[in-house]
Parts: C-alpha cells; structure tokens; sequence
C-alpha cells in the first residue's frame, strides 16, 4: 500500500502543476497571445529528416547547460555582456530572444516595450534600429554595465561565433515580424552557424516555416501551458517549464523519440532532480550554480 505522505506528496505537485498551467493559461488570455494549432500528421516534417540538439562543442554533460537569455541573472539579459559571461564559464550554450525593429533589423531582445530593461520607454516594434541603439540596455541591471546597448541579431552572431557556445535562438512573437524566420536563417547561413543552433518559438507555425526554409537546421517546440500529447509530436525537441515536467512525463517524451529540455531552472535541488530523471538540457539564469553541480 502506497504510504499516504506519499500521496499526498504526489497530490500536491500534480496540484502545483494544474496551477501553474492555469496561470498560464490565464496569462496567455489576457494578453490574447495567438497560438498556431498542432498540424495534422500529414502536414508534419517526415521525422527521420528532424535533427537532435546539436551537440556540445565544450563538453559531455548530460543535461547540456543553457544561459537563459545570456545568462540573465549574472550580466543584462540578451547582451553581448552576457554573453561575454556564459563563453567565460564554458557552459554549452546560450538562449536567447530575437525580434525587429520598426526598420525591419532583428534585434536580440526579449520584452514587448523596452521599458523593464532599458532606459527607455514603449514598444520595440515601434521604434527604429536607431532610436533603440539609443537606449541603455544595461545600467538597470547595475551601474557597471551602463552603456551597453541591445545588440542587433548580426552583432551578437558575430561575436557568439568567436565561442564555442550553442545557439538557441527563440523567434519571439514570430505573428508580428512576417519574413522574420527567412532573416533569421539567412544571418545564420551566412555565419557559418546553422550546425550549432537550434531554432525554437511557442509560435508552431514558424517552426514548420523554419523546417521549410531550412531543414538543415534543429528546431525545438516550445510549450508553456501543457505538453504534447502522443498524437501531437511533431518536433525532435520540446522545451517546457520545469514547473511541468515530471520524470514520468519526461520519460514518456523521450521514449516517443524526443529530447527535452527545460526552463528556467535557478534552484540547485530542482536541477538536481530533473538531471536524476534523465533530462536532456537545462537553461537557467544562473549557469555559474548548475556548473558547480554538473561541473
Ligand atoms: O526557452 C524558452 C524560454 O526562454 C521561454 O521563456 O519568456 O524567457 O522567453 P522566456
Ligand atoms: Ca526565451
């Protein structure tokens, strides 16, 4: 007989995850953030052309460690400072967010307006490369950061191709920048990158225009309110909050054939458990913690 502090144990995370997917839920309603549908199999890439996470040009370790956003919590988010960082502590890769400007540029930046992280007000897509080069994009962090400005998508190539860092560019809002997976690819192509990058968005339409465009390139779905369900795998990758996953579930994803990987993952215990439970990638603010658990 199950002992009942497990069970309540187990009542308790499945409670906190039926939360957590709600608030998202909610979340995603207010806001009226589009989702595209999950194709029907036939409209689906033919699996066995769908590539892996590429593979870490730093190290062995299962999971990969991934900076969110750079690596958000020790240098500005989305920066070259950050990303400065997450080269110097040789984790395997960086995530990070990329939209464009009102002039069409494509800029590494996460938020709709640029008013949390920046010295400046209002939306991204409203503003030109210019009036956005403007804007401080690291003294709110800390005032030894100030000056650093929000790099556009070619700047921060240029200088993560100098590293042996993984690139996991998400599109960001993908509905609002039309052509913006074409530029996208033709940055990467042009770099010499696509080995080492792994394209991903919430917004699954321009993932199949991402597997049209250019195949030779992995791709990764992301989910927030839920995982795929068994008639719904489409991708080689999924990318879920951790709050969801169990090692169940990840178990189950990787038995269909997929690799998953999770964010933001800042706690060591919860690193520790989803590692534990095979786990193939963790992104985290703090790649500096995770290191010192997975060396
Ligand atoms: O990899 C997905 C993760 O980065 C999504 O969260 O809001 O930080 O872009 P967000
Ligand atoms: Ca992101």
């Amino acid at each position: 007989m199950t002992p009942p502090r497990a069970i309540i144990r187990a009542t308790r995370a499945r409670l906190s995850r039926a939360l957590f997917a709600a608030a998202v839920k909610g979340y995603k309603r207010l806001m009226n953030t589009p989702t595209s549908p999950v194709r029907p199999p036939e409209q689906r890439p033919p699996w066995d052309t769908l590539l892996p996470i590429p593979r870490s040009l730093v190290s062995d370790r299962r999971p990969l460690i991934v900076g969110h956003r750079g690596a958000r919590g020790l240098a500005p988010e989305n920066t070259l400072p950050a990303f400065e960082v997450a080269a110097e502590l040789e984790i395997d890769g960086v995530e990070f967010d990329v939209q464009r400007t009102a002039d069409g540029v494509l800029v590494v930046f996460h938020d709709d307006t640029v008013d949390r992280t920046t010295t400046g007000t209002g939306a991204l897509a409203d503003l030109t490369l210019e009036q956005v080069r403007a804007l401080d994009a690291g003294a709110r962090f800390d005032g030894r950061f100030a000056g650093t400005r929000v790099p556009t998508l070619r700047e921060a190539l240029d200088y993560l191709k100098t590293t042996r860092l993984l690139l996991f560019i998400e599109l960001k809002d993908p509905w609002r920048f039309p052509g913006m997976e074409q530029q996208c690819v033709d940055l990467v192509r042009e770099l010499g990158l696509g080995p080492r990058t792994q394209f991903r968005s919430f917004y699954h339409d321009a993932l199949h225009e991402l597997y049209r465009i250019a195949p030779e390139i992995s791709i990764s779905e992301l989910w927030d309110d839920r995982l795929p369900a068994d008639d719904e795998v489409t991708f080689k990758t999924v990318d879920a909050p951790h709050q969801l996953l169990t090692p169940q579930n990840i178990r189950h994803m990787q038995a269909r054939g997929q690799q998953v990987t999770a964010w933001t993952v800042n706690e060591l215990e919860r690193a520790r458990a989803l590692a534990e439970a095979g786990i193939d990638g963790l992104c985290t603010d703090y790649p500096d913690r995770l290191l010192a658990l997975f060396g």
